[in-house]
């Protein structure tokens, strides 16, 4: 039997999506901050039977020296942008079995609101939430948006993530045990507090002492989603990532970064299948090639060169207008966001700025482009899964309104159910987790199972002067035998 395709969306909550297109009549210029046009597609998709909705999301917006381009509000580059976040209770009682998944940077929230949030979210969709873990795009104007003066390098966030991400975990999984939560009348007990545990961090980074106020959801942890592709970024996947997002350019390259992965997360001890990769693709589909090709030509019109610029420049801190357009690729250094620059040079070592600039340009951070018929695209979708071992696809909408999924529901869905692809739209409603091929909760073994509420060291003899019980309520009885799992990884 061959593979289910999972099946997702990656959005933004902007005019556009990704480059400059609400203009177009196509585009959702006037529906983009309407909650209504979010419930409606994130209906519209349920009911197709995709897997997912993906919002991707940053606090900070494209900068070039410091100060915003004129073109980013000109010509709405990611810009303005609401918080989608907050849309997700409201679109989930409009569906039954679309999972969310949100972006949520480490860099500038703190693991216990960011904990108190996804747990909520848990709740709220009955387990069917998920986190995208990333260190975060546009990180210059969103350390000045949030007065953050401390900065930490490339290799450095992605630590502080592990951490972030270890004291998150240690709330949701350790803090409250399975039956912790009583609800019992009779005996006028809501929780047991014998068995709550309080959470104590004390990292390099991170900070936390207490326990969780959210008792156990159905997932416990959203699907942990990570999108970054430098080194460091997949290390960072393979260790704690039940899903990847990249955004595959050809079969081979592809199919090394995920081979990569699954070979680090089998180094961590995981399951390597425990770790689903899911590529941005944009399709263009019509009922004959030449339609889609036209469809793709008066798409790639309506963008333009100054906006690709100042859009690269906002993910990897580079104005390629200001170098020298014969400059290698492989030559420019980053301390931002590597993923871009690294899919360049790894695909054409040689390829110099103004060729990157001209690709962008109609590229920007897209996945694999397909152009053609339902068949042709079908086809293309099946040999980049099995050419690949790729689990799913998230597709990026063209016009940026609902059209581009339109076409793919009505024209490519169908080929692809009929070839025994994708699974039917009438699916029972599960938690993401399952809808992943897994368990509602964490895998057995992912590292989270290795933590415990503490990350204190274990006291080597029970103190002798400890505090009387007036001052130790029982529920701040550590428990003891926690230790930082890094430390346990490196030994
Ligand atoms: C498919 C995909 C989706 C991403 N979504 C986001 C996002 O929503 N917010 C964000 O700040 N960065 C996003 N990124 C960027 C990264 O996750 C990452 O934090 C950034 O690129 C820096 O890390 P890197 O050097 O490993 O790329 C995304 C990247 C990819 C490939």
């Amino acid at each position: 039997m061959s593979k289910k395709i999972i099946l997702g969306v990656f959005e933004m909550m902007n005019p556009s999506n990704g480059m400059p297109t609400w203009t177009h009549p196509d585009g959702r210029g006037d529906d983009w901050d309407r909650l209504d046009y979010w419930a409606g597609l994130a209906r519209e998709l349920d009911q197709a039977g995709f897997d997912f909705l993906f919002f991707a999301d940053t606090y900070g917006y494209a900068t070039l020296g410091g100060r915003m381009p004129a073109e980013v509000a000109a010509h709405g580059i990611q810009f303005p942008a609401l918080d989608p976040m907050l849309a997700i209770a409201a679109l989930a009682r409009e569906t039954r079995n679309l999972g969310f998944v949100v972006t949520s940077p480490t860099t500038v929230e703190r693991p216990y609101a960011t904990a108190r949030r996804f747990a909520s979210l848990d709740r709220f969709t009955d387990g069917r939430i998920g986190w995208n873990v990333v260190t975060g795009s546009s990180q210059a104007t969103t350390d000045e948006l949030f007065g953050i003066t401390a900065k930490l390098g490339h290799d450095e966030r992605y630590d502080a993530a592990d951490e972030f991400l270890d004291t998150c975990l240690r709330f949701w999984e350790h803090s409250w045990e399975d039956d912790a939560e009583v609800r019992d009348r009779a005996q006028g007990m809501y929780a047991d507090p014998e068995r709550l545990h309080p959470v104590s961090v004390d990292g390099r980074h991170q900070r936390a002492h207490g326990v969780f106020a959210v008792p156990p959801t159905p997932q416990r942890t959203p699907v942990l989603f990570q999108a970054g592709t430098s080194d460091r970024g997949r290390a960072y996947a393979a260790r704690n990532a039940e899903a990847v997002f990249i955004q595959g350019q050809t079969i081979p390259t592809a199919a090394a970064h995920v081979r990569d992965i699954r070979e680090q997360a089998a180094r961590h001890g995981r399951d390597p299948h425990d770790v689903k990769v899911v590529t941005g693709m944009t399709v263009t589909v019509a009922a004959t090639e030449a339609e889609a090709r036209a469809l793709r030509e008066e798409y790639e019109a309506v963008l333009g060169l100054d906006d690709a610029a100042v859009m690269f420049a906002g993910i990897t801190g580079i104005d390629l207008t200001g170098i020298d357009p014969d400059t290698r690729v492989t030559d420019l250094r980053t301390e931002a966001g590597q993923t871009l620059i690294n899919r360049y040079a790894r695909t054409d070592p040689d390829i110099r700025v103004r060729a990157v600039l001209d690709q962008f340009r109609t590229k920007a951070i897209r996945g694999f482009q397909l152009t053609g018929t339902p068949e042709q695209v079908a086809d293309e979708i099946e040999a980049i899964i099995d050419g690949t071992g790729i689990d799913g696809i998230m597709l990026e909408p063209t016009f940026g309104g609902p059209a581009a999924y339109r076409s793919f529901i009505d024209l490519v869905l169908p080929v692809l159910r009929e070839r025994d692809r994708v699974a039917s739209a009438a699916g029972t409603p599960t938690t993401l987790r399952e809808r992943f091929g897994g368990a509602a909760r964490l895998a057995p073994t992912h590292p989270a199972h290795r933590l415990t509420a503490s990350a204190l060291p274990t006291p080597a003899e029970p103190s002798t002067t400890a505090a009387s019980p007036a001052q130790t309520p029982q529920v701040l009885t550590v428990r003891a035998g926690g230790d930082d799992l890094r430390e346990r990884e490196n030994a």
